[in-house]
């Protein structure tokens, strides 16, 4: 039977924050989950593009319970003052969509200086992750959804140049943060069963969906051969809504279990199905040592020591 979003079950009462929430797949799962009755908090860079995607979700879904966080994923040491305000204003939080992410740009560093793609989509949605498991763990039955690619596929991990400084390939280093967001979503797994936190932890990525992922990466590279290249394979793009079935049933499906990864039926398009997680990231010594790499980076800039604690990690 096909998994659509009739088959989500009423998110009544649970409280969900999605990163990256004013476009593309971010904009339709938050949509989505305030459909079902969730509290849905948009995580956006920009206080601009929150209150008007806030605005814009208030006026479709009615009625609707809909809030805001600014949340710059490129620097870490805004991430303690960026998530004060949950820790004051709610009394849980059920659900982390991980999901914001940036694609392919030229050689480009964070705040702290490492690149972005490694910054972005893998190193601070692991650090807001770990800042935000105490209020996870107040309630029970908790989800983080990290949302990947199939780039997952092709990706490696750099040991040797983690940031690119030597050699820096935009798409090598997207494909790497992608297989990062797979091996931390396996690692956080293992050690909340570990722990016997139950929150469950995992995964999906969501095929190929016509958002503003290529032509933010398009317009950042200058790359107009790939922008011929989109537009001859842009038949097989699916709407964001039906992007965004992976990572919601991973939110919601009440069969879904904590290490699973969702993604569509066809690997690019279609329904979500279970699928695997890349070979690479199954390997618990690499995933073991990139969790101990990102936690040395995130070093003190982000208040994740009572998270390190829930985990049982703390030293
Ligand atoms: N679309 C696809 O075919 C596809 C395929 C595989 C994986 N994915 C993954 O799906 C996820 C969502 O992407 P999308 O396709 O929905 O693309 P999108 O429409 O470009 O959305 C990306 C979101 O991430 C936000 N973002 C970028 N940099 C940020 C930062 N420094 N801090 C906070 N937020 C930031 C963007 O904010 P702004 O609007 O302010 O830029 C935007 O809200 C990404 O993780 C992407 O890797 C997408």
């Amino acid at each position: 039977m096909l998994w659509t979003v009739d088959s989500i079950p009423r998110q009544n009462g649970r409280i969900a924050l999605v990163t990256g929430a004013n476009s593309g797949l971010g904009l339709e799962t938050a949509r989505v989950l305030a459909e079902k009755g969730a509290l849905v908090i948009l995580g956006c860079r920009s206080l601009k593009a929150a209150k008007r995607t806030r605005r814009q979700l208030l006026s479709e879904v009615v009625p609707a319970n809909i809030d805001i966080l600014k949340i710059d994923l490129s620097d870490l040491s805004q991430l303690n003052s960026a998530t004060y305000q949950l820790f004051d204003n709610y009394p849980k939080l059920d659900l982390l969509i991980n999901n914001a992410g940036v694609m392919a740009p030229p050689l480009t560093l964070s705040r702290q200086g490492l690149e972005l793609q490694f910054a972005v989509n893998h190193l601070s949605h692991m650090a807001l992750t770990l800042r935000l498991l105490p209020l996870m763990a107040r309630q029970s039955a908790g989800r983080v959804v990290t949302v990947s690619s199939g780039a997952q596929y092709m990706g490696t991990i750099n040991w040797r140049d983690l940031q690119g400084r030597e050699n820096y390939d935009r798409w090598s280093s997207y494909s790497q943060s992608k297989l990062a967001n797979v091996m931390f979503s396996l690692e956080l797994h293992k050690r909340l069963k570990e722990s016997s936190v139950d929150i469950a932890s995992l995964s999906a990525h969501p095929g190929l969906a016509r958002t503003n992922l290529q032509s933010t990466s398009i317009a950042s590279s200058r790359a107009w051969q790939e922008e011929f290249v989109y537009k001859l394979i842009n038949p097989m793009f699916q709407s964001p809504r039906m992007g965004s079935l992976p990572q919601l049933r991973a939110a919601t499906d009440l069969a879904a279990q904590s290490g699973e990864q969702y993604g569509p039926r066809f690997n690019f398009r279609g329904y979500p199905k279970l699928c695997p997680a890349a070979r690479l990231a199954l390997n618990s010594q690499a995933r073991e040592r990139l969790w101990v790499i990102s936690e040395e980076l995130i070093g003190n800039l982000v208040e994740i020591s009572e998270g390190k604690k829930i985990l049982n990690t703390q030293n």
